[in-house]
């Protein structure tokens, strides 16, 4: 059994946000969710260490996770990775540690390093412009010591093999050389990278498990958080294309991690798919916006918008149509449209320019409308309204009242013509 420890009581200062770093999302999760993930894959038995902005980042995983223990760092006394570590109350005799920055990681890779046997074990990858990393130092196949960019020589700063920041273990090597580290180092930080050359000096088993760069990046910055989320995005387009979604230019699209395909969907260029979204044998077209909704065999788009808490069935909706908050069965909506706050039922046509005034500028109303209704064009219904089924709206009305079912309904001014006007006006030309 394996107890897995998280670090992440980083300031993160060089992200240069008030957000804390491992709050910053990829693919629209918390990048310390990853981690998370990765490690509950193996163990039951996962803590997480935090200081800055504890109580912000302890409530969103409280939120997010079962079985988790958050622990503080004594970050005055002992900061540092080295610091973080000593916070962990590991229950079992093998301790793996990630750093929280990792988006990337994957449970496979720290099941890896939770089997090696040895005192002490690190990850490492070959990185062509290692900076920023710490750097191994071997003497042969021997790990030696791992040198952090601040500490090393200009010798050392050539070295390639970096290490990766998962690290695996034995518990009582742990208990022993964490009251050995010290301080003595550019950042005065405590290192946890230093139980390394510990381990190596008192004569244990010293192992590194060798990964790739891309599943074990870091991320300290911006640009980074960037280049995570551009391979992290790939991967999972991947994953999904294996799964039956077609995707036109998959690499102009962003989906969030936490939505789901199921059958067969098509996914045209420049889509935006965010939150848990549920898109079910539908079909979306060219640059537009899903967020939290659920699409079941339903068409939108070119550039439509469907907003959170929208479900829609058998639907067709076209380019410039927005959906908020509304459940539409077998609808179709073709232009340029705002429906919010609204249920919408069978074989009911909206016809461009409809707008549900849903908001009386303070509160939100609902619209209810039922099946086979026809709704011209450029209506506004001023919600709250309800339109039983088989109702004909003619275009540019403004519906306030109930109709009844079979109704026409018509509010537009009449039609008034005054001949020889356009002459009058502007003078006849010959
Ligand atoms: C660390 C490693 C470096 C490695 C790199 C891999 C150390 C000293 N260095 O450097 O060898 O190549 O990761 O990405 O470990 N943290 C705490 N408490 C602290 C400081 C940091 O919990 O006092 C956490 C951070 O929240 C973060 C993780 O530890 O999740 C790593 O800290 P970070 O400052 O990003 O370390 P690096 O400089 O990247
Ligand atoms: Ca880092």
């Amino acid at each position: 059994m394996v107890s897995v420890v998280i670090m992440a009581a980083g300031a993160g200062t060089r992200m240069k946000s008030d957000r804390p770093k491992v709050l910053h999302t990829v693919s629209g999760r918390p990048m310390i969710d990853y981690a998370v993930m990765a490690a509950q894959a193996i163990s039951e038995d996962v803590q997480v260490v935090l200081y800055h902005e504890a109580d912000r980042i302890e409530a969103h995983l409280m939120d997010t996770f079962k079985n988790l223990t958050c622990l503080r760092q004594d970050h005055a006394r002992f900061p540092g990775t080295g610091g973080a570590i000593m916070a962990a109350k590991p229950r079992h005799d093998r301790v793996v540690v990630l750093n929280g920055d990792m988006p990337l990681i994957d449970s496979d890779f720290v099941r890896k390093l939770s089997e090696v046997k040895s005192a002490a074990s690190l990850s490492t990858f070959c990185h062509p412009e290692p900076q920023g990393y710490g750097r191994v130092i071997t003497d042969g196949d021997r790990v030696e010591a791992i040198v952090e960019q601040k500490d090393a020589s200009a010798d050392q700063l050539l070295i390639q093999t970096v290490n990766a920041g998962v690290y695996s273990f034995d518990r009582r090597f742990l208990e022993s050389a964490l009251p050995r580290l010290n301080n003595h180092n550019a950042q005065k930080e405590y290192y946890i990278t230093d139980l390394i050359a510990l381990a190596t000096e008192a004569g244990e088993a010293v192992t590194a498990v060798m990964g790739d760069a891309l599943t074990l990046m870091g991320v300290n910055s911006k640009a980074e958080l960037a280049q995570a989320e551009t391979h992290h995005q790939a991967r999972l387009k991947e994953l999904w294309m294996k799964a039956g979604v077609i995707m036109r230019l998959p690499e102009t699209s962003w989906i969030d991690s936490r939505t789901v395909f199921e059958e067969e969907c098509e996914i045209e260029p420049g889509v935006v798919i965010k939150g848990h979204s549920r898109i079910v044998r539908s079909t979306i077209k060219a640059h537009s916006v899903v967020e939290s909704a659920e699409l079941i065999d339903s068409q939108i788009g070119p550039m439509a918008r469907i907003r959170p808490e929208s479900a829609l069935k058998d639907s067709q909706i076209g380019n410039f149509v927005e959906i908020k908050k509304s459940t539409l069965t077998g609808v179709k909506a073709g232009h340029l449209s705002y429906l919010g706050d609204a249920t919408i039922d069978e074989g009911t046509n909206v016809g461009a320019g409809t707008i549900t005034c849903n908001y009386d500028g303070k509160a939100k109303h609902r619209t209810t409308i039922g099946k086979g209704v026809f709704i011209g064009s450029d209506t506004q219904i001023v919600a709250p309204v309800t339109i039983p089924d088989r109702v004909l709206i003619a275009a540019g009305s403004t519906v306030t009242k109930d109709p009844k079912s079979g109704d026409l309904v018509l509010s537009r001014t009449p039609q008034k013509s005054i001949a020889g006007f356009f002459d009058r006006f502007f003078g006849s030309k010959s």
